[in-house]
């Protein structure tokens, strides 16, 4: 898909599904939590990440472990079917997903950077997680692909500030398509950008603060109506 925007369109192939994960002994075993080595090859290979795409990644750190109990909890997993997380990074969120979602689960993550699609995919293995490469503008495509049903909740880290308006418009709006009816939209932002873009599609968030991760942050959390 080309959406011809700086953001997404100049880095994002056209969506594929990749393929199975190769074995590699430096990775995690499924949602288990990383080691202290593991978490500073994922500290690093962040900060490398970001230091080639500030505007991005838009951090310098993951999220910390309090940040992601606190998505974790709002997103209410215990029943999901189908998660999508988008943005990735290097996993440690995607770890906290997975551990909350049930066995029979499915999560799909969506990352833009190549660098930490290659190293979720690698670090992260688990049955139960698809790790796409491109852009969250695209969950449709990459929801048909895998021929996954629409989400019970979607997780959002991805900077909506710092990319262009049409490409936080195209994600407010394919995340509001393709959440399911109860659904629930939780995006962790440090500004209001993702608020602004959703809400004409989703209704009014309702925001929770955490002031323990670098930087603090917003973690509003939308419910799409019934059906
Ligand atoms: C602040 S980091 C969050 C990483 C991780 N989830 C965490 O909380 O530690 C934002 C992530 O969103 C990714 N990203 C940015 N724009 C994106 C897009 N349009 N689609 C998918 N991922 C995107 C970046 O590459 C980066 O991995």
């Amino acid at each position: 898909m080309n959406h011809h925007n700086p953001s997404s369109a100049a880095k994002a192939p056209a969506p594929s599904v990749s393929h199975p994960i190769d074995s590699d002994a430096s990775g995690t075993t499924g949602a288990a939590p990383a080691t202290l080595f593991g978490d500073l090859r994922d500290r690093f290979a962040f900060l490398k990440g970001f230091l080639g795409s500030p505007n991005g990644v838009a951090s310098m750190v993951p999220s910390s472990h309090w940040l992601e109990q606190r998505v974790v909890r709002a997103a209410g997993l215990a029943q999901a079917r189908c998660v999508i997380e988008l943005g990735p990074g290097t996993g440690g969120t995607t770890r906290a997903l997975l551990r909350a979602m049930p066995a029979q689960g499915r999560l799909l993550a969506i990352e833009l950077n190549p660098g930490f699609h290659e190293h979720v995919r690698k670090v992260v293995r688990d049955p139960r997680l698809h790790v796409e490469l491109g852009s969250a503008e695209d969950i449709g495509a990459f929801l048909a692909a895998r021929r996954l049903p629409a989400a019970d909740a979607v997780i959002s880290g991805i900077p909506f500030s710092t990319m262009p308006f049409e490409v936080g418009d195209r994600i407010a709006q394919a995340v509001a398509q393709h959440l399911a009816p109860g659904g629930r939209f939780v995006a962790y932002q440090w500004a209001a950008a993702v608020a602004e873009r959703t809400t004409p599609y989703l209704g009014a968030p309702h925001v929770q603060f955490e002031a323990l991760n670098i930087p603090p942050m917003r973690v509003y959390t939308w419910t799409k109506a019934a059906a």
